[in-house]
Formats: structure tokens, C-alpha cells, sequence
């Protein structure tokens, strides 16, 4: 597998559109999707997601949301990593995990390599994290990656928490 992040216990890896049945898996359990007001309705849905959000960012900016897998097995558990909003202008750090790999610590490995790779390889400067206040796995994710908290908005009709990191290596 051609990774593009290597950590300790994971290999992140860019979507192709052989993906749509893993993404459509992933979202289909309602647990996973709980605060992320995204459903996807099936894996055509699934597959353009992938065409139409998911693969352009990787030719336009050079990160993307990246399939993450357990490295020893190569089991596929979930995305994790960055997203230009153009509408921000800012780039977003997101994550998304299947249930059965909650609680491993996983998100946080994922995301601190995603937040380095952001700032070493891509030079970044400053990266976001946003989390629905009850969401408090993934807000406890931002923290533990050094997020500073910035302020409660709402973004895209939601309430969010939003926390920024600023790349340290160039200010
Ligand atoms: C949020 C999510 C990514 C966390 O994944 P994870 O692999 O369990 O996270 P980690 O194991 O790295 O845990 C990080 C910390 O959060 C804590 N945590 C995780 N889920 C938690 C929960 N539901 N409630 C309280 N704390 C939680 C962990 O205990 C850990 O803290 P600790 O190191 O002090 O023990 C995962 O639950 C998920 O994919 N949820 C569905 C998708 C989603 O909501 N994505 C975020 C959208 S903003």
C-alpha cells in the first residue's frame, strides 16, 4: 500500500473511487454520523462524494481526507485529515472512525500526523479543528493535538466549537 503518512500504528493512504463501499460502511452506522450531519444514502452517493469533494482536493491542494488503516493488518478503519474550505479560506482538520476502533487512541495518532504533515510538508499556517459541543470524543481529539480553543459559531447551519493551531514553524 503507498502511504502517504506512516505512523507508529497506521498507514494514511489517498481515496481512489474504488472506495465508495468503504466510505458508504463507515457512514452507515448512525453512531458514527451522529454529529456530523452528513448522511450518505448509498454507495453511489458514496461515490460521488468521492468524484466530487473528496479526490479533487488532492490534485487542487495536495492534502485531502485520507483512508486510514491499521498497519499490521491493513484493516481499513476510517479518514482522517485536512480539507481546504474555500468559503473560510482555511484548511480543516477532520476525522472519522469506525465504532469498533473508538477508544484506541487512534484519532489521535492520526490527526497529530496530519497536523505535522500539514505544517512540515505543506507549510501551512495555521490549521482548524471544529466539533458540535456535545461531541466530546472528537473535541477531546483537538485538545490532545494542541488546538487552542477560539470560539462557539455556527458553521453551515450547526453550532460548532472551533479551534485553531497555528504552524509553529513559521512564526
Ligand atoms: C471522535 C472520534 C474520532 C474519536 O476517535 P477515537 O479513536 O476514539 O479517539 P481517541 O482514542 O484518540 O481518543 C482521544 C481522547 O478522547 C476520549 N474520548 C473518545 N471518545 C470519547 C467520548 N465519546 N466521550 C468522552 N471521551 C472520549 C478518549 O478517552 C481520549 O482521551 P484520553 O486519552 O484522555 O483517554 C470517534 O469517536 C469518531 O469517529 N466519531 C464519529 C465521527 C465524528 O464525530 N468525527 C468528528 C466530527 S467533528
Amino acid at each position: 500500500m503507498d502511504a502517504v503518512i506512516e505512523t507508529s500504528r497506521l498507514l494514511l493512504r489517498t481515496f481512489t473511487i474504488n472506495d465508495a463501499r468503504l466510505i458508504y460502511d463507515l457512514n452507515k452506522d448512525p453512531e458514527v454520523v451522529r454529529y456530523t450531519y452528513d448522511p450518505i444514502t448509498d454507495p453511489e452517493h458514496a461515490k460521488n462524494i468521492l468524484e466530487t469533494v473528496i479526490l479533487p482536493q488532492y490534485a487542487l491542494y495536495n492534502h485531502g481526507r485520507w483512508a486510514v488503516h491499521i498497519k499490521q493488518d491493513l484493516e481499513f478503519i476510517g479518514w482522517c485529515g485536512l480539507k481546504y474550505r474555500p468559503e473560510q479560506n482555511e484548511v480543516d482538520l477532520g476525522y472519522r472512525f469506525k465504532q469498533s476502533s473508538w477508544g484506541k487512541g487512534y484519532a489521535t495518532e492520526a490527526a497529530f500526523a496530519s497536523i505535522k504533515y500539514g505544517f512540515e510538508k505543506l507549510n501551512l499556517s495555521r490549521i482548524i479543528g471544529r466539533a458540535v459541543p456535545g461531541n466530546t470524543g472528537s473535541l477531546k481529539v483537538l485538545e490532545k493535538c494542541g488546538m487552542q480553543f477560539l470560539r462557539e459559531e455556527v458553521v453551515d447551519g450547526h453550532p460548532a466549537k472551533t479551534y485553531e493551531l497555528i504552524n509553529p514553524l513559521i512564526h
